[in-house]
């Protein structure tokens, strides 16, 4: 049984303040941290910031560790760490409000993971297993990874708009192999930019993708096409971009050029506009997935751009990973894919109901970590275990990152010849 519930302020990889929780058994101790920053406006809050706002840049967490080790704490001593769903019900009935402003929807999944965790050591199952069960399917799906190798938008320094190009490694016969593939035309990546721009454009971006000073997206999908033929991975990777567009919505226009110095005006883009250089770049490239191709309320265009069906659309501020808005985009077809932040969500039982949400509407599932994380690995299991298909955790580089792959890489040991690698069905992959 739970015997104590002790959070702590830890620092994510930003250096910002994020909570880590101790939970306690009769038998051991279970930790777990969740991403600092929450949903966009609209959606879950982030932990409940400290009141006196003179430590850390007015994030610290301090308040949300005292509301931790007191009513949640209390609230689950005595409870079995396996019964995930009560554990979860007791966290949201101290938060009732919809936007979690009481504790933090990133507070309460730190809480939520630590009892899972726990949950699986006390039915000594693996983690991704003991999951599998909760979602009530015996799953053992690998994730095709989306590696991140160039940083740009939010995530950079540089004058490219869109915050990340990423590579899909679906041609792998497994999942050690889609390591083997991305960590090597990483690597090529960066001597490319090295020789055409020179050594001081090898900095990484917050994701851990390169970030050369280029502005313009097919100058990124090249290099990285260069890269990819020079590892002799033609034809078995695929791409996919995170425009995370809400970032330069002006009006109801896109500034491509919104974080350089100079604007040259040509590059501010009417959404038909971004409708049709998406096409554009679908039709040219090997390119299978977008993100967040408009604003996060621009639900129109995203709809006319996910009816051409060029390739998957992936709803992340769209969607904020919230019930209500996944089923306005479900009935309106607005995307075909879920970028799922679990710390949007606030707890796991929560998180595994929006994952069924999207599979039963048949749209894609990817398991996305924060650019602001911690060293948890908790969303690997996750996806191996809600048969995700997807999972994005940054570049083969960076310890928030490889945490996330490495974990996979020991589920996938750990499963032998039982552990199928999503592979070209990294789209369509279901929990038998
Ligand atoms: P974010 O980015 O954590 O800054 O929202 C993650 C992503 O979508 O790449």
């Amino acid at each position: 049984v739970i015997t104590r519930v002790c959070a702590r302020q830890i620092l994510d990889s930003r250096g910002a303040p994020a909570v880590e929780v101790d939970l306690h058994t009769n038998k051991a101790v279970h930790r777990a941290s969740a991403a600092g920053p929450g949903a966009p406006e609209g959606g879950a809050v982030d932990a409940v910031r400290d009141a006196e706002k003179r430590r850390l840049l007015a994030r610290a967490v301090a308040d949300a560790v005292l509301l931790i080790n007191g009513k949640v704490s209390e609230a689950l001593v005595g409870m079995d760490p396996q019964q995930q769903a009560q554990i979860d019900q007791a966290i949201m009935d101290l938060d009732k409000a919809h936007h979690k402003t009481e504790i933090g929807a990133n507070a309460m999944l730190a809480v939520s993971i630590a009892a899972c965790k726990a949950g699986s050591a006390e039915k000594e199952v693996p983690l991704y297993k003991h999951i599998a069960d909760l979602v009530g399917k015996s799953a053992t799906t690998l994730p095709v990874p989306a590696i991140t190798v160039i940083n740009g938008g939010t995530h950079a320094g540089n004058s490219l708009p869109i915050q990340e190009i990423m590579i899909l490694p679906v041609g792998a016969k497994n999942f050690e192999e889609a390591m083997q593939m991305g960590s090597e035309t990483y690597n090529h990546l960066k001597d490319i930019i090295w020789e055409k721009y020179g050594s001081d454009s090898c900095n990484i971006g917050d994701d851990g993708g390169f970030a050369p000073n280029i502005s313009s997206i097919t100058e990124g999908l090249d290099l990285v096409i260069a890269a990819i033929d020079r590892a002799g991975f033609n034809g078995r990777i695929k791409l996919a971009i995170d425009v995370a567009a809400t970032d330069f919505c002006v009006g109801k226009k896109y500034d491509l050029e919104f974080k350089s110095a100079k604007k040259s005006g040509q590059n501010f883009k009417t959404a038909d506009d971004m409708i049709e250089m998406y096409s554009h770049l679908c039709s040219e490239y090997p390119l299978v997935s977008i993100e967040q191709p408009f604003d996060k309320d621009d639900w129109e265009h995203s709809k006319k751009f996910t009816t051409l069906e060029l390739c998957q659309v992936v709803g992340d501020d769209l969607l904020m990973s919230d019930p209500e808005r996944i089923k306005r985009a479900v009935n309106e077809y607005t995307c075909d894919a879920l970028a799922l932040k679990a710390n949007q969500v606030g707890t796991v039982t929560e998180a595994i109901e929006v994952v069924k949400q999207a599979k039963d509407a048949h749209w894609g599932v990817v398991v996305s970590y924060r650019s602001g994380d911690t060293e948890d690995s908790f969303i690997s299991d996750l996806a191996v275990g809600a048969a995700a298909g997807q999972i994005k955790a940054g570049a083969p580089c960076r310890g928030e990152c490889i945490t996330k792959y490495n974990q996979l890489l020991r589920i996938e040991e750990e499963l032998g010849s039982e552990g199928v690698y999503a592979g070209e069905n990294w789209r369509t992959t279901t929990a038998s």
